[in-house]
């Protein structure tokens, strides 16, 4: 089965990816996690994973940001917002679409690792796939003003090297 794979820029393609991200992460399931309050960037970069015959089957958000590391700036790539139509899962479509992502991270020259944020019953997922529990604190902005961010956990993964302990501070919305 043919599978293309577009990178598109985040904004213009917000409509294409909407309603997947929506049927995945409506707001009435939304208003009901312990996060659903909380204020999200928005991506700066789309994967898109389509087929002919269903179209959209998967989306990653890419975010690229400076923030700081135990008070030292350094430029990190973010993933968020993994989805996969729930009737395609297990098709190796997040996988690919994951793989894309920290492709596109690679190109860039300035990124040293990449982030996500993710709760327990996705950790085995993402440890399969060589990301690493980022075991210090995370702070992140929020509209009241700059939080600690412990509402998912943060995994980290090496693009050239990513630290595991320590002070991140996402210097802005989180993803
Ligand atoms: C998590 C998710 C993106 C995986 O998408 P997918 O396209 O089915 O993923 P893939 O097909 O690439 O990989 C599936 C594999 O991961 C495994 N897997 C899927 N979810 C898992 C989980 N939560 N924990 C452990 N393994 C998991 C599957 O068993 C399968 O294993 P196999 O390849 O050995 O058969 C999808 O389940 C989803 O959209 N979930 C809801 C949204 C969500 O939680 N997103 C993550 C936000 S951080």
């Amino acid at each position: 089965m043919s599978v293309e794979i577009d990178i598109l820029n985040g904004d213009a393609s917000w409509s294409i990816a909407k309603p997947l991200h929506q049927s995945v992460w409506g707001p009435a399931m939304v208003e009901k996690q312990p996060w659903g309050h909380v204020k999200w960037a928005n991506a700066d970069l789309r994967v898109l994973i389509e087929t002919p015959e269903d179209g959209l089957v998967c989306h990653v958000g890419i975010y690229f940001r400076t923030i700081s590391w135990n008070g030292r700036k350094v430029h990190v790539g973010g993933i968020g917002g993994v989805c996969t139509r729930e009737d395609r899962r297990c098709r190796g479509y997040a996988t690919m679409a994951i793989d894309a992502a920290v492709h596109t991270m690679r190109a860039n020259e300035a990124v040293r690792f990449a982030i996500l944020f993710c709760e327990p019953h996705n950790f085995a997922f993402y440890e399969a796939r060589k990301w690493q529990p980022f075991t210090g604190e995370v702070y992140c902005e929020q509209p009241e003003g700059r939080i600690r961010f412990d509402y998912m956990a943060p995994y980290v993964f090496d693009i050239v090297r990513a630290p595991t302990l320590g002070t991140i501070d996402l210097c802005g919305l989180p993803w």
